[in-house]
């Protein structure tokens, strides 16, 4: 606001400065009165501008605040703004939360200063309760300083989920004190292979890990975001890092090194080590101690029989427990990890592949190969977050140019083509099921695997602006999604992307 115009703040009374403050906004030309409309990302479900017309002179932050909306979700909020000023109504302080997010989109592209809020009410809710995003941070680890950044970046989308991939093949960025080797050893990596796997490294080593304490500060900062950290601790596969730091957990014995390459290693946690599901639940106490949230990933993707067919110990194991295959040695493990975290009033999430053994009752499932393990997931009565590649593998590309040679327009990628406009069009709930059945689909996420990521920026090129898409599959009913619609909105999210210093993908397709 320029400077002749604060002569008005000294005004007696609250009506007097919002008589004068409208009047001067609209014969000023000020085009504010026809911009804020509310439709923000993700759009809220419904908002009823006055058909009377008229508008208050908001200063950006006062907003009376009140508990009492009778809704069961706990997330759903309404604001209204009349002559009286800005009211919000929620059942909890997640919906104030959104709504205070509403409103400050409502108004970030408008000139500094009062602002114009027309006469409204808004209602809204979130489609689905969990509403997540994925960050990989062990193929490229991410400053501790950058994850406050992505959680602001998931905040102003509206997710509640972020899920932490803290542990794979390739470093182990999570610190557990009774066992230091495993960030003393496994969180170091010598080098790393340049582009595709071609048999190029470099020479720069990878380290980085999360003190205990950092990461119980991320915890306490998503949680004023009303956003709930989910730890992921990758096994039995995905393991190299911590079989580096301690050898007799594999059942070669090793020596291993941490992996420099891309892919599916073979080497596994031994299940016929009886050191094995001690040493799991030592970790998982950790984890529990550090990260307060209910549902806790175990990871279970891509584990390789490979090592277990020929191992003695895995053998005897499967004997002992009359199995007849090696996968069954998996849902072993699980089961008793599914268990231990029960016990502990937690509950587990794992990658589809969890389900083929039968799981728990609680037990939760990350549909990743495909739609079909949440389809499983759902009719076997487990509730189930859908994040298939098509559309939820936020590492693929997003522009149709993948020439290898030509990365002026976007960086070398793992593969895939998931623009924006397929994001938006995701429908996470699949139409095989049954209406008793869709009740277990609780909601959608995108993953963001780093093999080919390597630096923050990088990060948000990849994120923005198909987070913005996702978010409306998220949030919004499908009846009302629109993408034409979703594209005139976008360039106003943009704007606070620009404001904020985020790196985000300009064109889109
Ligand atoms: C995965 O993408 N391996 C879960
Ligand atoms: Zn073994």
């Amino acid at each position: 606001m320029s400077k002749w115009f604060l002569p008005i703040f000294n005004l007696k009374t609250d009506s007097m400065k919002r008589v004068l403050t409208a009047f001067v906004l609209l014969f000023a030309g000020m085009s504010s009165f026809a911009e804020v409309d509310y439709r923000v990302i993700p759009l809220p479900q419904k908002i009823e501008i006055s058909p009377k017309g008229g508008s208050y002179v908001w200063n950006r932050s006062d907003v009376r605040e009140i508990l009492d909306l009778k809704t069961d979700n706990p997330e759903a909020y309404v604001i209204t703004v009349n002559k009286k000023g800005v009211t919000v109504h929620a059942a909890t302080k997640s919906g104030l939360f959104y709504a205070r997010q509403t409103l400050f989109k409502s108004v970030a592209n408008e000139p500094e200063g009062d602002v114009l809020l027309p006469y409204a009410t808004i209602t809204d809710e979130p489609r689905f309760p969990y509403r997540g995003v994925h960050l990989d941070v062990a193929r490229h680890f991410m400053p501790i300083d950058f994850i406050y950044k992505y959680i602001d970046i998931l905040a102003l989308h509206g997710v509640n989920q972020f899920h932490w991939h803290l542990t794979d093949d390739q470093g182990w960025r999570f610190e557990v004190k009774k066992h230091p080797a495993l960030t003393e050893k496994g969180s170091v990596r010598q080098r790393t292979v340049i582009g595709k796997n071609l048999g190029i490294y470099d020479d720069t080593p990878e380290t980085g890990y999360y003190t205990q304490e950092e990461m119980r500060s991320v915890v306490a900062y998503a949680a004023e975001r009303n956003i709930n950290v989910i730890p992921e601790i990758d096994l039995p596969g995905h393991m190299l890092a911590a079989l580096c730091a301690y050898p007799e957990l594999g059942c070669t014995g090793g020596p291993y090194t941490i992996w420099s390459d891309w892919g599916v290693s073979p080497d596994v946690l031994c299940a016929g080590n009886d050191k094995v599901i001690p040493f799991l639940k030592d970790v998982l106490a950790e984890v529990c101690e550090v990260f307060p949230s209910e549902i806790i990933h175990i990871g279970g993707d891509e584990s390789p029989r490979d090592r277990w067919k020929a191992c003695p110990k895995c053998q005897a194991k499967k004997a002992e427990l009359g199995l007849s295959r090696e996968s069954e040695l998996q849902t072993y493990i699980n089961k008793e990890l599914d268990k231990f975290l029960s016990e502990r009033g937690r509950v587990l999430m794992g990658w589809d592949e969890t389900l083929e053994g039968g799981l728990s009752e609680n037990a939760m499932v990350m549909s990743w190969r495909g739609v079909d393990g949440g389809i499983a997931a759902a009719r076997q009565r487990h509730r189930a977050v859908m994040t298939p590649g098509g559309w939820c593998y936020f590492d693929h590309y997003q522009l149709k140019n993948t020439n290898p040679q030509d990365h002026n327009l976007q960086p070398l990628a793992i593969g895939g083509y998931t623009p924006l406009s397929k994001v938006y069009s995701y429908e996470p709930v699949p139409e095989q099921l049954s209406e008793e059945e869709r009740k277990y689909i609780v909601g959608a996420q995108c993953n963001l695997w780093s093999e080919y990521i390597l630096s923050p920026e990088h990060v948000m090129f990849m994120l923005l602006p198909r987070l913005a898409a996702l978010c409306e599959v998220q949030w919004t009913q499908p009846e009302q999604k629109d993408f034409e619609d979703f594209k005139k909105r976008l360039p106003a999210m943009q704007n606070i992307y620009k404001q904020r210093g985020y790196t985000y993908c300009r064109r889109s397709e």
